[in-house]
């Protein structure tokens, strides 16, 4: 329809939306219709300091333009605190949107424990414990809508960013888990995957980029998935420049062994594991455990031996 799509009396918390992506949900989401709350620690892209500037201004925007937010300074490490404000000013949580994020780039030999725990910190324990704290309120309201924040980095990998591509791929099984547990809530969870000039990819970005990869052009698609008409859940979205596409896993057909299972059987069908000219894929760690098992009856059908015989399936599986 040509029905504007509006947020009224929705609640959102959108965390680290002191600037950057999650600056632009914020303004995107309050511009239509819905109360805000704009967390954000207001330190620097590494993680250090704090400042309640960032959100203020966020909020002061918000409020010039007849919206409605408030202001959240604590760290999403502190969910209980940050999910609190949404009740304690607005009574319910109906949107969270897990945005906040740092970086501490080192190749893995020069990596300190202080860079894995700090990007572990604020990614994955941060959307653990803010996401916990809303769904007690989500659960009750019957309804929920969660976007978690991956990155290229942690689907295909990036040099010198072991710790957030490990975090941000955390968080994809992070989101699937909590779409399963979520359903029968009507709590709904799903992936996106952005790419936006910002002061934190402006590290890696070249300026150019600034003007084609601009924030505002992700942010209607992660307003989408936060509205009630949109019933996906368990995706993973790629978003870039005012273009989306979903992701998934593929799997290849791979090859059933036969028993007794050898190295040397291994290697001589490797290439049939390997094999991606006919692939498929999987929605459910159910499904694959069926596969298998119709895989490898399969194979048993065709054996006349009375012998217990035990095949493996193994597949190759990679990110499209
Ligand atoms: P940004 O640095 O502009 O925004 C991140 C915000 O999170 C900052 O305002 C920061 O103060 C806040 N923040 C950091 N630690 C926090 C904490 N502990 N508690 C509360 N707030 C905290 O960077 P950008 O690019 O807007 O990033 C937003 C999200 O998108 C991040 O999760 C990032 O990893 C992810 N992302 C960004 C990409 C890009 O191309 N910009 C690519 C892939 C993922």
């Amino acid at each position: 329809t040509a029905m504007a799509l509006r947020f009224d009396g929705r609640v959102a918390l959108v965390t680290g939306a002191g600037g950057g992506l999650g600056k632009e949900y914020a303004l995107l989401l309050a511009n239509r219709g819905a109360k805000v709350v704009v967390n954000d620690l207001g330190g620097t892209w590494t993680g250090e300091g704090k400042s309640s500037k960032a959100a203020d201004e966020v909020v002061s925007l918000i409020r010039a333009n007849g919206g409605t937010a408030v202001a959240n300074y604590d760290s999403v490490e502190d969910g209980d605190k940050v999910v609190k404000t949404a009740i304690d000013n607005f009574g319910r949580i109906d949107i969270l949107i897990n945005n906040a994020g740092i970086l501490r780039d080192r190749s893995l030999l020069k990596m300190t424990e202080k860079d894995w725990d700090l990007v572990h910190a604020v990614h994955m324990r941060g959307a653990f414990m803010v996401t916990r704290a809303a769904l007690l309120y989500m659960r009750k309201q019957d309804y929920g809508r969660v976007v978690v924040t991956s990155s290229t980095s942690g689907l295909y990998g990036s040099f010198g960013q072991i710790n957030y591509s490990a975090a941000k791929m955390g968080l994809v099984g992070f989101s699937h888990t909590l779409a399963m547990e979520g359903e029968k809530y009507n709590i709904l969870s799903n992936v996106i995957v952005p790419i936006a000039y910002s002061r934190m990819s402006a590290t890696v970005m070249a300026p150019e980029m600034g003007e084609i990869m601009k924030p505002v052009y992700v942010a209607p698609i992660v307003a989408y998935l936060c509205h009630e008409d949109c019933t996906d859940t368990g995706g993973v979205f790629e978003c870039a420049g005012g273009w989306a596409g979903k992701v998934r896993l593929q799997q290849s057909q791979g090859t059933t062994f036969n028993n007794p299972i050898t190295i040397e059987q291994v290697r001589d069908k490797w290439d049939e594991v390997c094999d991606w000219t006919r692939v498929t894929h999987h929605r459910t760690a159910a499904e694959v455990g069926a596969m298998v098992v119709e895989k490898v009856s399969d194979k048993g059908d065709e054996s006349d031996s009375e012998e217990v015989s035990v095949s493996y399936t193994f597949t190759s599986r990679d990110i499209i």
